[in-house]
């Protein structure tokens, strides 16, 4: 039994990487903006009323991060695994050259980029009394410079941001025995992948878990794939 928190929990691969946690009995906090509305995540909490707790966390809003981590200190006094999941993939003012909105690309990076960030210092306190700690920082392929096909302007930014988040987390943290990976969950049929993508939401993260329940301290600083692979920078 792990205790794991995942935020964006209540839809897509972060709903199905709580799903598969419960299913492997662990104890999750299933972060979320907003509990009252999240049904699936309300049935589970009905199903598994031992291991689930619904935490709200808006990952843009400092408060809201800070009062998450004060209801999660109030259920136990460490973590073992934290997904920063949660992120939005923005239309076409943020990713047409000729096209661009200053400030919807701010709110991109500020919830894909800055949001993880914090709420990886927030957490950190619980994360060095975890057992083999580990942080997965959601990526994408899209997050590779070297794989860029150009243009999706904020989303390829903030995942290539949130890599080089990862790599020097992945630093800072190795003395605390912290482990800290970017992943690259496939394309996922979810809402953000859309119908056609490649790949179940199921396949995604049963691969995302084996990975993650696999890592030790020599995978720090690394850039998984959901099937066990290594991406390109
Ligand atoms: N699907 C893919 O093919 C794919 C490929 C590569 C990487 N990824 C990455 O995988 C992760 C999950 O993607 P997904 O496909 O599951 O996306 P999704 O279906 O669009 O779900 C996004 C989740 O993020 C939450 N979220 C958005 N803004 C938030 C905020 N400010 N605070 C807290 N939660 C917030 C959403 O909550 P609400 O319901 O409240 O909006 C939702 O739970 C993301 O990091 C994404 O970039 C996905």
């Amino acid at each position: 039994m792990q205790k794991v928190l995942i935020t964006g929990s209540n839809r897509g691969i972060g709903l199905g990487l709580v799903k598969q946690a419960l299913e492997n009995g662990d104890v999750v906090f299933a972060a979320c903006r907003n509990p009252e509305d999240a049904s699936e995540l309300n049935a589970l909490a009905t199903q598994y009323s031992e291991q689930l707790h619904i935490i709200q966390l808006d990952v843009s809003d400092a408060a809201s991060i800070k009062a998450s981590a004060d209801a999660v200190k109030a259920h136990t006094d460490s973590l073992d695994v934290l997904i920063n999941n949660a992120a939005v993939n923005p239309g076409a003012k943020a990713s047409q050259l000729g096209d661009l909105d200053m400030d919807r690309i701010t709110k991109i990076l500020h919830i894909n980029v800055t949001g993880p960030l914090m709420v990886t210092e927030a957490y950190y306190p619980l994360l060095k009394s975890g057992e083999t700690p580990r942080v997965v920082m959601m990526s994408s392929g899209m997050g590779s410079i070297s794989g860029s096909t150009g243009g999706s302007y904020a989303y390829r930014m903030s995942k290539a941001a949130i890599n080089m988040e990862a790599k020097s987390l992945a630093v800072d943290l190795k003395d605390d025995g912290i482990i800290v990976i970017a992943m690259d969950p496939g394309w996922v049929q979810t809402d953000m992948g859309g119908p056609s993508a490649s790949i179940t939401v199921e396949t995604s993260t049963s691969g995302q878990w084996n990975v993650i329940n696999g890592l030790s301290v020599a995978d720090t600083g690394g850039y998984r794939i959901y099937d066990g692979g290594h991406h390109e920078w």
